[in-house]
């Protein structure tokens, strides 16, 4: 799976990976940063997603789709779909690039507007990533973790570098007797709940 990502989704990531660095030093405003996982996690989620029981793969925040093709190689591997949710219109046109350029658009649906309007309708969810706003964090645990099939994922970035905001998330998390949880420090901190 991962020693044979087809060339173009190896262009495309690497584009991402600079243009995402460039936002980093170039002073790009917040909310027209790409604000992408580092490939380390990406790797980390792919591998996970491919381990997943069966079930839906979501994705919450894709930004203009770096963290969805990694999330794909995992779909190719199992003839899969990944659904992934998007907020903003100029992030919904560049993950439309992308998944043009990468020509994966048979492995993804992407989904225009906050996810937790479409939430509501989805069932028999085996791995969610969730990468959006923090203040949202809560409400899109609470719609996906009912909906969790047995063992199945739910994975939460940013859990060690905004640890202070989303500390009474976390804590929750690991009081909830509905999953084990652990913090895995890879990337900026991925918080992984397995639905028991
Ligand atoms: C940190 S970026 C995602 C980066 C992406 N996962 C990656 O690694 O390539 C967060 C994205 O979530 C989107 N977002 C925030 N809240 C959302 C919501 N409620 N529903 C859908 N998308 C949302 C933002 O517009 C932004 O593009």
């Amino acid at each position: 799976m991962l020693h044979q990502i087809p060339i173009l989704i190896k262009e495309r990531m690497e584009q991402l990976e600079k243009a995402d660095a460039k936002d980093r030093q170039d002073g790009t405003p917040r909310l027209q940063r790409l604000r992408q996982i580092p490939s380390e996690s990406g790797k980390l989620l792919s591998l996970l997603a491919a381990s997943a029981p069966e079930g839906e793969i979501i994705e919450i925040g894709t930004s203009a789709g770096y963290s969805t093709l990694w999330l794909i190689l995992a779909c190719r591997y199992l003839e899969k779909i990944v659904r992934t949710f998007e907020i903003l219109p100029e992030k919904i046109k560049l993950a439309e690039t992308t998944f043009n350029q990468a020509r994966v658009d048979s492995y993804v649906k992407l989904i225009h507007g906050d996810a937790r309007d479409h939430l509501k309708d989805a069932f028999d969810i085996s791995f969610c990533f969730l990468d959006a706003e923090k203040e949202y964090y809560d409400d899109c645990y609470d719609l996906i973790v009912p909906k969790l099939v047995k063992g199945g994922f739910f994975i939460a970035d940013n859990v060690i570098s905004h640890e202070d905001e989303l500390q009474p998330f976390i804590e929750r998390v690991f009081a909830d007797s509905r999953v084990d949880t652990l913090i895995l420090p890879v990337g900026k901190g991925l918080l992984l709940s397995r639905k028991i």
